[in-house]
Order: C-alpha cells, then sequence, then structure tokens
C-alpha cells in the first residue's frame, strides 16, 4: 500500500529555470522541499476518527491527525479512497515537512459551521497537498445555499502565510464563494487543478497573492468569475497553460491606490492561456485615488492567449466599477507586454480585442501591443481604443508624442488580419453547468492524470506540447 501511497518526488525533474521574460520564478524552488517518499510516517485519518460515510463529520479527525501526527514533519495525512462529510472548518496552523494526501471526496454540508474557509493551512513550510488516484476533490455543494439563500459560504481550500509549498491533482467543486486562495505565499506550484464552478459571479477560481516566485500551470478553471487572478502584492509569478471555460477569464486587481494599501504587482508572466466564452481573455482593473502615481504593476508580459468568442480581449479599466473619483491619482502601469494573442471577440465594434482605459492623471507608459490577430464574430470590424495609453503597436500611442495629457485613440479595421482564421469551439468548452442543480466532480475527465502515474492525457489538442510536465 504505502509505495502506491506516496508516488516518487516530481520536484526534482523541474530544474529548468526561466529566462525567457520579465518574471524571474526558480523552478528549482517552487514545491515542497521533502520529497512525498521521506513524508513516511502515514497519519491516516481513519485512525482518528473519521468514517467513510459522508455523514460523519472528518473535521475533528483531520485536525487532530495534523495536531498528534503530521506536525512533527516527515508525514502524510492521509485520507484514503471514499466519501467523507465535513461539517466544521479546518485551521492546520505551522508544521512543514508534512503532506495532506486527499484521495477521497470531501463533501461540505451546506449547514456547515467553517467560518469563512473549509480547510485553511498556515504558517506552514515545506508541505504537499495533493491526490495520487486523481479522485482528491472537495465539493462545496454551493448550488444548495444559492437555492436556499442560506448556509454556508466556505471558500474550499487557503493557503495562507506559507513557503515551499505544492498543491496538485486536486478537483474543487461548487463553492459557494472563492475555491482555492493563496495569501502571502512563496516557493508555490499549484498544478493538475480543476475547478467547476457555477455559471455565477462571486465564484473566483484561483486567487493568488505571492510574495514571491510562484509558478501555477495545467489548471482548467470553469466558472463566471475570475479564472485566475492575481492579487497585491504579487512579485515573480508564472502562470502558463490555463483553460478558461465560460469564466471571466485571467485578471489582475482589483487595485486601490490608496497609500496604506497600494497595489504592488511585477513581474508576472501569464501565457499559453486559453479561454472559451469568457467575459475577457486579460482583465487589469484599479481604482482611482492617492495622490499621483500610487502604486504600480509593472515589468510584466501576457502572452499566446487564445480565445474562442471572448465578450472584452485585452481590458485594462483604471476606473473600475465606474468609479471616477476621487481622480486624484491612479495604480501606475508601466512595462507591460502583450503579444501574440489570437481568436475572436463576440462583438468587435462595442468591445474591440483592445479596451484600454486608461488614468487621465497617470497614464499607462512603456505598453508594447504585438501580434494581435484576433477578428469578431459578430459585426464585421474591430475597434481598437486606447485612453492615456503610450506606448507601441495597435492605438497606443508612442512616447515621444506630444507631453502627457489625456487622449483617446480608436482604431477601426474592417477586414479580418492577413491569415487569420476562426478558431473552432474547442471540446472542453461545450455548455451545461448550472446554478441550482449539483455540478458533477468527475465529470467530464480532468484533463492531467495525477504525477504519481504518470503521462498527461490529450483531451484537448493544445495540450500536447505544453503540459508535459513530466520531462520539462
Ligand atoms: C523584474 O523584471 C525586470 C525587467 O525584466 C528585471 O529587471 C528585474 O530584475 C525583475 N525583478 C526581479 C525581482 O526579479
Ligand atoms: C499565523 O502566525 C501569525 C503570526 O504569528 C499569527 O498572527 C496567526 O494567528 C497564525 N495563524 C494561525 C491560524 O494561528
Ligand atoms: C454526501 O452527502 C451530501 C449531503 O450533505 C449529498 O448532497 C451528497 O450527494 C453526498 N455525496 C455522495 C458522494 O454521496
Ligand atoms: C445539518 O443538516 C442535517 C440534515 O441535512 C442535519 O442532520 C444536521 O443536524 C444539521 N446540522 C446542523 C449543525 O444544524
Ligand atoms: C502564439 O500563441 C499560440 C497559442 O494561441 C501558440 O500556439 C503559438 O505557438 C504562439 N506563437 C508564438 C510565435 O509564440
Ligand atoms: C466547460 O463548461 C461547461 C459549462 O458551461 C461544462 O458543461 C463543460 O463540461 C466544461 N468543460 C470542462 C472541461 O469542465
Amino acid at each position: 500500500m504505502f509505495s502506491k501511497l506516496l508516488p516518487s518526488a516530481l520536484l526534482p525533474t523541474l530544474l529548468i529555470s526561466f529566462f525567457a521574460s520579465a518574471t524571474q520564478i526558480d523552478r528549482r524552488s517552487v514545491g515542497a522541499l521533502t520529497p512525498l517518499s521521506s513524508k513516511t510516517k502515514v497519519c491516516n485519518i481513519l485512525d482518528y476518527g473519521a468514517v467513510a460515510d459522508n455523514s460523519t463529520d472528518i473535521g475533528p479527525a483531520i485536525k487532530s491527525a495534523f495536531a498528534s501526527c503530521a506536525i512533527s514533519g516527515r508525514a502524510t495525512i492521509y485520507i484514503p479512497p471514499g466519501s467523507y462529510s465535513l461539517q466544521t472548518g479546518v485551521v492546520l496552523n505551522k508544521g512543514s515537512s508534512y503532506a495532506f494526501q486527499i484521495d477521497g471526496l470531501i463533501t461540505l454540508t451546506s449547514n456547515g459551521s467553517f467560518s469563512g474557509n473549509a480547510i485553511v493551512i498556515e504558517n506552514a513550510s515545506d508541505v504537499e497537498v495533493f491526490s495520487s488516484n486523481g479522485l482528491g476533490a472537495i465539493n462545496g455543494q454551493g448550488y444548495i445555499t444559492r437555492l436556499t439563500s442560506s448556509g454556508q459560504n466556505a471558500r474550499l481550500l487557503r493557503l495562507v502565510s506559507c513557503t515551499s509549498i505544492s498543491i496538485h491533482d486536486l478537483i474543487f467543486v461548487d463553492s459557494p464563494t472563492f475555491h482555492l486562495v493563496f495569501n502571502s505565499v512563496s516557493n508555490m506550484e499549484a498544478y493538475h487543478i480543476t475547478i467547476r464552478g457555477p455559471s455565477l459571479g462571486g465564484t473566483d477560481g484561483i486567487d493568488v497573492a505571492c510574495t514571491d516566485n510562484c509558478y501555477l500551470h495545467d489548471i482548467e478553471v470553469t466558472n463566471r468569475d475570475e479564472c485566475i487572478s492575481v492579487k497585491s502584492p504579487s512579485q515573480n509569478v508564472l502562470i502558463e497553460d490555463v483553460y478558461c471555460n465560460q469564466s471571466s477569464g485571467m485578471s489582475i486587481g482589483s487595485l486601490t491606490a490608496d497609500a496604506d494599501t497600494a497595489a504592488a504587482i511585477s513581474n508576472i508572466t501569464m501565457r499559453n492561456i486559453y479561454i472559451h466564452q469568457c467575459t475577457q481573455m486579460l482583465m487589469i482593473k484599479t481604482f482611482p485615488g492617492g495622490t499621483g502615481a500610487t502604486g504600480y504593476v509593472k515589468d510584466s508580459v501576457f502572452e499566446n492567449f487564445w480565445a474562442y468568442d471572448t465578450t472584452y480581449g485585452l481590458d485594462i479599466d483604471q476606473y473600475w466599477e465606474s468609479h471616477t473619483t476621487p481622480n486624484t491619482g491612479a495604480v501606475a502601469l508601466s512595462g507591460l507586454t502583450f503579444k501574440n494573442w489570437t481568436g475572436t471577440v463576440d462583438n468587435g465594434l462595442s468591445r474591440g480585442p483592445i479596451v484600454i482605459g486608461g488614468s487621465n492623471v497617470v497614464p499607462l507608459t512603456d505598453i508594447m501591443l504585438s501580434d494581435f490577430s484576433m477578428w469578431t464574430v459578430n459585426e464585421n470590424k474591430i475597434l481598437n481604443q486606447c485612453k492615456n495609453v503610450y506606448g507601441t503597436g495597435y492605438c497606443a500611442a508612442t512616447s515621444t508624442a506630444a507631453a502627457l495629457a489625456a487622449f483617446t485613440t480608436t482604431v477601426t479595421t474592417t477586414s479580418p488580419p492577413a491569415g487569420f482564421t476562426s478558431p473552432t469551439s474547442p471540446a472542453w468548452g461545450v455548455a451545461g453547468y448550472g446554478i441550482t442543480i449539483p455540478i458533477p466532480v468527475y465529470t467530464p475527465a480532468v484533463f492531467w492524470s495525477p504525477v504519481s502515474s504518470g503521462v498527461a492525457n490529450s483531451l484537448f489538442p493544445f495540450c500536447a506540447g505544453f503540459d508535459d510536465i513530466g520531462s520539462e
């Protein structure tokens, strides 16, 4: 049982640093430090009072498996295959060199008592949270809360102030609120994550605030709010090979320009992002305020974005949610490169592939827009709009132009870019999840096999060559 339980370490195979862009992540130092093969002490929750009957609350059993077994290290909290009920929130504070192996399905009761989070791991280092059999899942049963307008409102998994952590091969289903949240993490790796949320706002897939060096990849999110959202403060984050299905898409924000909470986001790379009928491909959203330039989003690259019928493409809004006052300052956006975006927006006339509403107090500078091979599903022209944007490409004004002054440039294009071919709807993008009915946990099949059992599957053609994590 043991060798099956503890797959061989993955991380030593990820020995390639990343040089190609602004992001300075070091793939050697993301993830748990101690290999699973050394976390040999098994803290099986069934030995601490849990029952796989989907009715006994396993909250107390997880806590006691942690406190009396895993916290001393070189240990694995083990949830064997089966169905479990979680009715009380679990907070695991401190600890290092442990794993949390979830090989069963944890279902939150709708009347559980969670204080906002089902499972929290905090102040920990060298932790690996994973499933070895691909059946590790947490189902929030958010539909019951929505049906009854009452019930629990728990985030499914939250990691706070943790370093050297990895989380992989898990499925998060139907949170009544956000699915997976990282606050103040560093040296983090998250991959082979599947999120199935309802078609509704307020259901973020992943929110990440990374103080340094995080690598998120091979992730699929179905929902109707953020797919993956980078929060402040964050630096040195690489996010790649992500599938956003019917969601809001990728984002950075919402960011404030108040002096005490000013945004600090730098060296982010997002690339190989696949968007199916999302609200946008990428949004950067900030509120006005502060005095002059207050806080920043800088030195970041957003490349190889692909979309099928997205509402917005690149959408930058510095007056987010129509906040126009106090128009005294703004988060400074600079050194941002957007390149190789392909696919279709829904209505290119009302929402072209590029819509940038910059602050007229603090204009965007050093913005590079290139290779937007995009066209429109409806209408017969696209209208790109840049308000207060300096840089190169499309509607950006060259920085040698007139002194910084508020301006709006619109560029209308009446024929598709040379060589443009309309994308077809991807196999993973069919319509379906409801809001008030249960969301299936295991169907359709997830895109990835657990790393412990090797090769990724190739359900989606674009996966080939991108998600070959084991041989990187
Ligand atoms: C962030 O990117 C800039 C521009 O590429 C680079 O000069 C800087 O060293 C990077 N910062 C960190 C902390 O790696
Ligand atoms: C984590 O550590 C911080 C700082 O010591 C402390 O304030 C916080 O309460 C700890 N978290 C938990 C869950 O105990
Ligand atoms: C577990 O119990 C919940 C009731 O809280 C139910 O809705 C759910 O369908 C059950 N799950 C399984 C897998 O039996
Ligand atoms: C939650 O609801 C179940 C029935 O679905 C009931 O058995 C249980 O006692 C309730 N728990 C609380 C804490 O109200
Ligand atoms: C552009 O992005 C597409 C994915 O949409 C990718 O297949 C292609 O290789 C990228 N091109 C370059 C030059 O990186
Ligand atoms: C994409 O979203 C739809 C719901 O709109 C769902 O039916 C489909 O299964 C999702 N695809 C995946 C791979 O989860």
